[in-house]
């Protein structure tokens, strides 16, 4: 049984969906965690849930594109709990559209929330990982970024940069017993994907081998796995949780 017990973890995008998920997920095991992401009222939500399980939180209100804004959360879980062990980078969005309809705009904004933050949140905690010679860091990509999709450009390039990002640094701090992974979820069942048409949804549902959509339960397991001192001799490595869609 994984236990985290002791471990300090930071989750971004911990309002919902995924990350909310992995961050309960993670306090179940065992460990304390900062909430990041923009809305402040889910990430108390979420903080509570987690002191009810016996563990402390803190709901720390970030926008991840924003590098003072990452420092300042990092400093302030750091001046209450003294230690980061667990960096999960999930915040991420879509702005879909034909390449040719797309608006820089979108571009940009994709880049900068989904691949420019994870830079931003582990240059901020790698500091005190380094000085600690251990850190877990795991990053959501996506299914898109490894088979791409019509229409996802701009995302399925984010998510492919984080998988390169990932290899990258894995190598980078390796030698300070820092493992760097990436989990890669198919179609899980969330706002994100809600917000779909029927259409795409019944194409996508079609494509699965395990013939259901994943939850955020799914993709927890996974995050709990590689944050755990038990996956210690994983790096680099990109952890399909897609129930076949890609293999
Ligand atoms: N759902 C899927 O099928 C699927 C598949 C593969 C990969 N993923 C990836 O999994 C991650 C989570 O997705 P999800 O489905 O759980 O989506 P979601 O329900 O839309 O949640 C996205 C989270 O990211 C946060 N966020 C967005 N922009 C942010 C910013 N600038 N600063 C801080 N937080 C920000 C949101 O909170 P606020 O709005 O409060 O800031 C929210 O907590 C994403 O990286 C996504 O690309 C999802």
């Amino acid at each position: 049984m994984i236990r985290l017990d002791g471990r300090v973890a930071i989750v971004t995008g911990a309002s919902q969906g995924i990350g909310r998920d992995c961050a309960l997920a993670l306090a179940e095991h065992g460990a304390d965690v900062a909430l990041l992401a923009r809305t402040r009222e889910k990430l108390e939500a979420v903080a509570e849930e987690i002191r009810r399980l016996g563990r402390r939180a803190l709901a720390l209100p970030t926008d991840v594109t924003e590098a003072e804004q990452v420092k300042i959360a990092v400093a302030r879980a750091l001046e209450e709990w003294g230690r980061i062990d667990i960096l999960v980078n999930n915040a991420g969005i879509t702005r879909d559209a034909l390449l040719l309809r797309m608006k820089r705009e979108d571009w940009d904004l994709v880049l900068q929330t989904n691949l420019t933050s994870v830079f931003l949140c582990c240059q901020a905690v790698l500091p005190t990982m380094l000085r600690a010679r251990y850190g877990r860091i795991i990053n959501i990509t996506s299914v898109m970024g490894q088979m791409g999709n019509v229409g996802v450009s701009n995302y399925a390039a984010s998510k492919a940069g984080i998988i390169g990002f990932t290899k990258a640094l894995a190598r980078e701090v390796a030698s300070r017993n820092i493992t760097v992974n990436a989990v890669a979820p198919g179609f899980i069942d969330t706002d994100m994907t809600r917000a779909l048409s029927e259409e795409v949804r019944r194409q996508m549902l079609a494509l699965i081998p395990l013939q259901r959509m994943g939850t955020g339960a799914d993709v927890a397991a996974g995050v709990v796995f590689l944050a755990s001192e038990e996956a210690g001799y994983i790096t680099g490595h990109v952890l399909n949780i897609n129930g076949g869609l890609y293999m």
